[in-house]
């Protein structure tokens, strides 16, 4: 029998399988149709301190090989995070990682107080979105503020803190060295690749707001070379994603250093991926000659 359960730092996962913040919403759509308790974790959609109404549409599109969004980060706020979605989410069962999202360094650190009593697994600080003019991406590209937020959050929480990074910056190992600093239990990257699609017929972007976050199959080898060098930058577990769309992608990303990996526009494509992947695993385990998946975890060899 393999074993599928994961370590991140202390906290113990049934399998690495975790659905992407943003993706899956608080659970309940997907809810109605899934064992939801049956994942590795969810990380929550986004929230922020006060509800967000999110950029004008189209905010959405398809485009080669992936998707590119600009939702910039609608959501109930957090108020409605703690009286609805999370008590949703723990009668289901389910493995709680809040994903968080602020303006000010304040907002971090009031949500992150105000999740001290919860009964969640992780927080994870995404200091990576794209979408909004303030905060966030803005956070996550300058490596002091990462390890002075980071710690800020670490100070005030009895949860393991993750901080999920954006790939848009020159070093990625740089702001995972930074994250460590600040205390992070973890790192998540990586968050979505600055991109634009353009209807010449207009001469306009197809997103009102001209540029989107690019994720799916066509980020895949990005995040893969981004994990493989902050596991050899850090001592910290890394959350892994970006594009992962079959199993055979979760040993990939695992080999590269990955210890759980999250999955998001593979689940947007096909709902059930997660739970296919999940059952698919075994059998590749066997096939890949381990009895524990976490076996796997940072085993690449590069060439030299
Ligand atoms: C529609 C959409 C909304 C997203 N919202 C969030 C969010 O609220 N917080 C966050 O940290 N990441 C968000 N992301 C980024 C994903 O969690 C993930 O990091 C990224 O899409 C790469 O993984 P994937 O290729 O498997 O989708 C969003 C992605 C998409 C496609």
């Amino acid at each position: 029998m393999v074993d599928l359960s994961v370590k991140v730092a202390d906290l113990t996962l049934k399998n690495p399988i975790i659905a992407a913040s943003g993706t899956f919403g608080f659970g309940q759509e997907m809810a109605e149709f899934f064992d939801i308790s049956a994942l590795g974790a969810i990380s929550t959609k986004g929230f922020t301190r006060l509800p967000r109404k999110g950029n004008p549409a189209p905010r959405v599109a398809e485009c080669d090989c992936g998707m590119l969004n600009a939702v910039g980060l609608q959501n109930p706020g957090l108020e409605v995070v703690l009286q609805k979605e999370l008590p949703f989410m723990r009668s289901a069962n389910a493995t709680i990682i809040a994903n968080i999202a602020g303006d000010t360094a304040e907002d971090y650190i009031y949500i992150t107080e105000r999740l001290a009593q919860e009964n969640i697994a992780a927080i994870e600080l995404n200091f990576s979105c794209p979408n909004v003019k303030e905060g966030c991406i803005t956070f996550g590209s300058d490596p002091q503020i990462i390890e002075s937020l980071t710690a800020e959050c670490v100070k005030r929480s009895p949860h393991p803190i993750w901080v999920k990074l954006t790939p848009n910056v020159t070093s990625i190992s740089d702001m995972a060295k930074a994250a460590e600093q600040g205390g992070a239990t973890a790192v998540s990257l990586i968050n979505t690749l600055l991109g634009m699609i353009i209807d010449i017929e207009t001469r306009r972007p197809i997103l009102h707001n001209n540029t989107g976050g690019y994720s799916g199959p066509a980020v895949k080898p990005v995040a893969l070379r981004m994990i493989s060098e902050v596991y050899n930058s850090v001592s910290i577990p890394i959350v892994g994603l970006g594009g992962i769309s079959s199993a055979e992608d979760v040993a990939a990303f695992m080999i590269a250093g990955a210890s759980a990996i999250q999955i998001g526009t593979g689940l947007l494509v096909e709902p059930s991926l997660p739970w296919k992947i999940l059952a698919e695993l075994p059998e590749l385990c066997r096939k890949l000659k381990v009895d524990r998946i976490s076996e796997l975890t940072g085993t690449l060899e590069l060439w030299t």
